[in-house]
């Protein structure tokens, strides 16, 4: 059995909570042995996964489809699938809608961005028919362009009350967890403190309840932009170019595929490809 909302929500004050973004079925079978604890199918997926500009293209097609290969691949994180842009803000009843859909596709959870009023009342609606949700606070790259960009929220006291007063608004609405992205150390601990729910920091310093990384920018596989809030914990890039020069200077020097790579025909049937008999039926083919 998977991991449920309610161990994580278990988890506020004691071991930090490990998040990592997971889009398909591969890297959330390496996510899952590693032992993370959530798998995020982020929105992200639309930059690193399809070459989109912002988060604010990736559909929700596309979303079902990266949730069902993440879904297979998992089996003790708790999976939980971003809301895409649109999918939530138009009304209750279609956020209600694709809450549903995200989770037939094999979500055990959704995230939607932002706080205020319409948000709170949607989330009280999708919380209300049993679908457990986890809030997105301070930066939101779904709405950063026409709201505060892509600067560090919560720098002044007056600015961090009232990302303290959202998460409560959060909680109060459902919310089992929060997300809280680029933000000052000092405001999101103050949040962590505020709330019983876990919160999950990305950019938003230690003082979290646990820690969330897009898994591309991490294992240093996309590169378009490297936020200072990144470890990269590897470079593959380098890696996977080099193997892949290996792999092509293989082919044109013929040393690849080799013997242990190819299937032999038994030794009698082999010679008898060279009789008479057999070169004579290829000629009538000629
Ligand atoms: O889409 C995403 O990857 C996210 C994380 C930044 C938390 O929402």
């Amino acid at each position: 059995m998977h991991k449920t909302v309610q161990d994580i929500v278990a988890r506020k004050n004691g071991t930090k909570i490990s998040v990592v973004t997971s889009y398909d079925y591969s890297f959330a079978v390496l996510c899952d042995t590693a032992g993370i604890d959530i798998l995020l199918v982020g929105d992200s997926a639309g930059m690193v996964m399809m070459g989109y500009d912002s988060t604010t293209q990736v559909t929700m097609e596309q979303m079902c489809m990266f949730t069902q290969g993440v879904g297979r691949g998992r089996k003790n994180a708790l999976l939980v699938t971003d809301m895409p842009f649109m999918s939530y803000q138009t009304n209750t009843a279609d956020a209600i809608a694709n809450a549903g859909r995200l989770v037939k596709a094999g979500a055990d959870a959704v995230k939607l961005e932002g706080g205020g009023k319409s948000i709170v009342k949607t989330i009280k609606a999708i919380t209300e028919i049993g679908i457990p949700v986890m809030g997105h606070i301070g930066l939101q790259p779904q709405t950063s362009i026409l709201s505060h960009g892509y600067r560090t929220q919560g720098q002044t006291a007056e600015m961090a009350t009232r990302l303290i007063e959202e998460a409560g608004e959060l909680e109060d609405a459902g919310a089992f967890s929060i997300v809280i992205e680029k933000t000052s150390q000092e405001a999101a601990k103050a949040i962590t403190e505020a709330v019983k729910i876990p919160t999950i920091g990305i950019g938003a310093g230690n003082e979290c309840d646990g820690q969330v990384l897009v898994l591309q920018d991490m294992l240093g596989m996309y590169d378009k932009v490297t936020p200072k809030f990144v470890k990269k914990y590897r470079n593959l890039t380098q890696d996977v170019i080099a193997a892949l020069q290996e792999y092509k200077n293989d082919i044109e020097t013929g040393k690849f595929p080799a013997e242990q790579n190819s299937y032999q025909m038994d030794i009698r049937e082999a010679t008898k490809l060279n009789d008479e008999e057999f070169i004579n039926k290829r000629k009538r083919h000629e």
